[in-house]
């Protein structure tokens, strides 16, 4: 691996464990799942990082990863699998302290998943602590996620500054809406109810209400240098950037950019991983946002085509050819 890595990902690791139910329950409700496969690596910084070295894989600059997992069985596994995948994780802290973050994650066969996370050691991580960090030399992108406490995400413009690095930020969940934090992000990467929540609106506006009230708010108030919306099936919208050079960009500066149909839709868990963790790896090498965003989207759409996080994403060639085959 390369000594100057393309894409930082400051955030977490987590053990997912994943079972089936025909229904989801209702609050005080019992019901009787099916296990999906063995517990796995997870974890948006994880997932993320692993979605970034697939698409580097073919280059000369790599992934590194700044995160913390317990001193215990699950955090060697999680581990393992990442550099298995080819992540960097020499920036990976161990505490004794705390237990290996994990996840339990019920998908109800439909492609719609809940997701109940305990964040143990990944309370810990602090962006403030890596800056100087000798492995993180070069970098050119930050990649980060909602999952650090709002007091360690406080931190990200700081560590992005003394990187020299662009910050892309994925507010999921939305912890904190620190302003500098958001004005910092570039994209803002966010899904429609992350969208209301960063701009505290009711979570069942509509969508064009929300997408307007964004891209007011990114354009012409800064709340963010720009912003990704991902529509799921519906692929992304790209708001600021280089998105209004594009023929299909309107006059707001926006460009909608759709999804590939998968063939089957198994599970969605981590499409939104693979999707961050494309963009900021092409945003690495130097794409524009949409042309980013467009490899992006076919992560995605292949990440739901199998079971798991990041055990289901496909390699930087296939999300190329998928991207290409879309024009
Ligand atoms: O985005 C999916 C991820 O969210 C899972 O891997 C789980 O660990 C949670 O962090």
């Amino acid at each position: 691996m390369s000594t100057s890595p393309a894409v930082v990902v400051c955030g977490t690791v987590n053990v997912d464990t994943f079972v089936g139910v025909r229904q989801f329950p209702a609050a005080g409700e019992t019901v009787i799942a099916e296990p999906l496969g063995s517990p796995g690596l997870g974890g948006k910084g994880a997932n993320q990082a692993v979605a970034a070295a697939r698409f580097l894989a073919d280059g000369p600059a790599g992934v590194l990863l700044l995160a913390t997992v317990g001193e215990d069985a699950p955090g060697d596994g999680a581990l393992a699998a990442l550099r298995d995948a080819g992540v960097d994780v020499t920036g990976v802290a161990r505490t004794d302290e705390l237990p290996t973050g994990s996840a339990f994650i019920m998908n109800d066969g439909a492609g719609e998943n809940i997701i109940v996370v305990t964040s143990g050691a990944n309370t810990v991580t602090d962006p403030a602590a890596s800056l100087g960090h000798p492995g993180t030399d070069g970098a050119r992108v930050l990649l980060a996620q909602g999952e650090l406490t709002p007091e360690h995400s406080a931190a990200l413009p700081r560590l992005a500054d003394g990187l020299g690095a662009r910050l892309v930020l994925n507010l999921a969940p939305v912890t904190t809406r620190d302003p500098a934090l958001l004005a910092a992000a570039d994209p803002l990467v966010v899904n429609e109810s992350e969208a209301a929540d960063v701009l505290g609106l009711p979570r069942d506006i509509g969508l064009d209400e929300v997408l307007d009230a964004l891209a007011t708010a990114v354009v012409e108030r800064g709340l963010a240098r720009s912003a990704v919306v991902t529509l799921g099936a519906h692929g992304a919208l790209v708001i600021g950037g280089d998105s209004g050079d594009s023929d299909d960009g309107d006059s707001s500066c926006r460009t909608t950019v759709p999804s590939p149909t998968p063939a089957q839709v198994v599970d969605t868990t981590g499409a939104g991983d693979a999707f961050c963790g494309t963009l900021a790896a092409a945003l690495a090498q130097g794409k524009g946002l949409r042309d980013a965003a467009k490899l992006a989207v076919a992560a995605g759409s292949l990440a739901v085509e199998s079971q798991g996080a990041a055990s289901s994403y496909a390699t930087g060639r296939a999300v190329r050819a998928l991207a290409a085959e879309q024009g």
